[in-house]
């Protein structure tokens, strides 16, 4: 069998991919069925829904475990994941691509001690919402910033992701030592006002995060394709999660955060995402566009 390499599939170019084994046999619309069917699989068997996910995106990452598995093609990856629920698991964490860290763009995190921590003061208790927060670095990194600004107590906060892999690490608050320099420079370019290594405790390879930062934090696992609304939230952070998904089910996940937050609460989203082209836009303005921060005004 010839499996052709991995770089041509991901520009979807001249190797096949409907069956890895016949280059010149290459063709986008079986290939397309192929992951429709595949999809459609997993969302009827198992209930979990990626159907509305960037195409693109997708298919790299379908291939990547096929390949892994020495399988030839999207149908042959299809009759392992249905009948074999740890394949099934494989692929949720193929999918849900959980690439994160504390105060990721630094830049971000300064505008929401200038620009939210000033609104969150006129509440005596307020909420927020991390959605898809993966291991949780998003979540001590707010966690820190309301520590510092003396908010912490008026907070709830809920962490939630698709995936219970990532949180169970996020419960546990223990992330490898060698990040720590790394954050160490966002905490202190995101207006961090002490040592960050007041925040963990070094054990050999590990930085244990104080439980104490997540005394108001609630995890649980959500779906944004399939979950409604639970609360309504004074700040919804979802940064670099839209970015995986088509326009439609984009669309649908800013209905969902429209309904979830109050009146002037805050949406904040990841560098590559944005609210213009949704008809949520006009329900918002901008506290700061740079930065992805916009409020709820209507
Ligand atoms: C790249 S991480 C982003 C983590 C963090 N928000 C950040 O910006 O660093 C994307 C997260 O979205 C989660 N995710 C993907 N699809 C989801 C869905 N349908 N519902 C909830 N979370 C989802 C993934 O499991 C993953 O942990």
């Amino acid at each position: 069998m010839v499996v052709p390499v991995a770089g041509d599939r991901r520009q979807g170019g001249g190797s096949s991919s409907a069956v890895a084994s016949s280059p010149a046999a290459y063709d986008p619309d079986l290939e397309r069925l192929e992951v429709d069917l595949l999809l459609e699989g997993i969302y009827r068997h198992y209930g979990y829904d990626f159907r509305e996910y960037a195409y693109a995106s997708l298919r790299r990452r379908l291939w990547k475990r096929i390949e892994a598995e020495g399988l030839r093609s999207i149908s042959a990856l299809q009759e392992r994941v249905l009948h074999d629920r740890s394949m099934l698991e494989t692929l949720l964490l193929d999918l849900s691509i959980n690439v994160t860290s504390m105060f990721r763009d630094p830049a971000f995190f300064l505008a929401v001690r200038e620009k939210v921590v000033p609104l969150l003061r006129t509440y005596p208790f307020f909420r927020i919402w991390h959605a898809g927060c993966a291991t949780g670095e998003e979540v001590f990194s707010m966690a820190i910033i309301l520590e510092e600004e003396g908010l912490y107590d008026r907070a709830r906060l809920y962490a939630t992701d698709i995936n219970e892999v990532v949180l169970r690490t996020a419960k546990e608050g223990i992330y490898p030592i060698d990040r720590m320099q790394e954050y160490t420079e966002n905490y202190l370019k995101a207006g961090g006002k002490r040592s960050f290594s007041e925040y963990y405790t070094a054990r050999y390879e590990a930085a244990l995060f104080k439980p104490e930062l997540l005394r108001n934090v609630v995890f649980s696992q959500h779906n944004l394709v399939t979950d409604g609304s639970f609360a309504e939230c004074n700040v919804v952070l979802c940064r670099n999660v839209l970015i995986y998904f088509d326009k439609s089910l984009q669309e649908r996940v800013h209905k969902l955060f429209y309904d979830s937050l109050a009146t002037f609460g805050v949406l904040g989203l990841g560098a590559k995402e944005t609210l213009k082209f949704s008809k949520y836009e006009d329900c918002y303005e901008e506290l700061n566009g740079r930065h992805k921060l916009y409020r709820k005004v209507r």
